[in-house]
């Protein structure tokens, strides 16, 4: 290797030692990675997810005195929950420095079995170390969903600084809806015009209708999205999202980025592939 090679190789080897996470996503990207104009594509492997979440969350703690990450709900994460709840990851990290929120939230109390919070709670929580100020679920008992929200913004800001033009999550979990909603971030819906608030109310148009979500300028201020998306009846969407030029949905407002690691179950991933090229 030339000289000025070896020097440039030695100066990215030490740059990825004092950056342990950026190695996480490097390998993702070039091992198991397919890049394409949303991001990166990524078969669905559960135990791959749990390893680099908690790989990345450990690279992030030896810079950083804590960390946080936004929880995504419906039914597809619950399988990762249930992992991270065993003692193998539970010895991976010292999770009391991790922050866990919540990218949206059904407006239901939080022991309703359609919660985001009840779910990811006896999947993974009530087994896991976490100090309690460590868990933030989005309220659900104010009579205004509106008070909801402030009041979990006002939550974020004691996290992220009152000052903070943005919360920056070190992590977002996302999901997908068959009709393209990311959170509760719904077609059609005003939360997904909203440019300035970072918790809104939103609609969704199946029970419960009344939700609580983050923001798309919050979603993107995140230098981390990993979407976790598995179900044949994604399939449309998945189509137009990676290939149709005009693609419109809530999904489709979130800004590509190489670390826009797009996990598809099989046949999502050969959807999205073979529209790729
Ligand atoms: C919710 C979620 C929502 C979910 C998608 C996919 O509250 O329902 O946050 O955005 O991620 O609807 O849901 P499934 O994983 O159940 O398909």
């Amino acid at each position: 290797m030339a000289e000025q090679d070896d020097a440039l190789f030695q100066e990215i080897v030490q740059w990825l030692e004092a950056n342990p996470e950026a190695k996480v996503s490097l390998r993702l990207i070039l091992y198991y990675g397919q890049r394409c104009k949303r991001g990166t594509l990524l078969r669905l492997n559960w135990s791959r997810v749990a390893d680099s979440m908690t790989e990345l969350l450990a690279g992030l703690l030896t810079k950083q005195p804590t960390c946080s990450v936004a929880l995504s709900g419906g039914k597809t994460p619950e399988t990762l929950y249930l992992l991270l709840a065993s003692r193998h990851y539970q010895n991976a990290l010292d999770w009391t420095r991790v922050h866990l929120f919540w990218g949206d939230e059904r407006y239901v109390p939080h022991d309703d079995l359609r919660s985001n919070y009840r779910m990811a709670y006896e999947a993974w929580l009530y087994k896991a170390s976490f100090p309690p100020e460590n868990i933030h679920p989005m309220p659900t008992h104010y009579a205004d969903p509106e008070e909801a929200a402030r009041a979990y913004e006002s939550e974020l800001r004691a996290y992220f600084g009152e000052d903070a033009p943005l919360p920056q999550f070190d992590l977002v979990l996302l999901g997908l809806g068959d009709d393209g909603h990311i959170a509760s971030l719904f077609p059609g819906d005003p939360a997904l015009e909203e440019t300035t608030r970072w918790v809104v109310p939103s609609r969704a148009p199946v029970e419960p209708h009344q939700r609580l979500t983050l923001t798309l300028p919050v979603l993107n201020a995140a230098p981390r999205i990993w979407f976790l998306v598995s179900g044949a009846s994604k399939r449309p969407v998945i189509a137009q999202l990676f290939h149709a030029e005009n693609a419109d949905f809530p999904a489709a407002r979130i800004t590509p980025g190489a670390e826009r690691f797009w996990w598809l179950s099989e046949e999502l991933y050969a959807a999205a592939l073979a529209e790729t090229w």
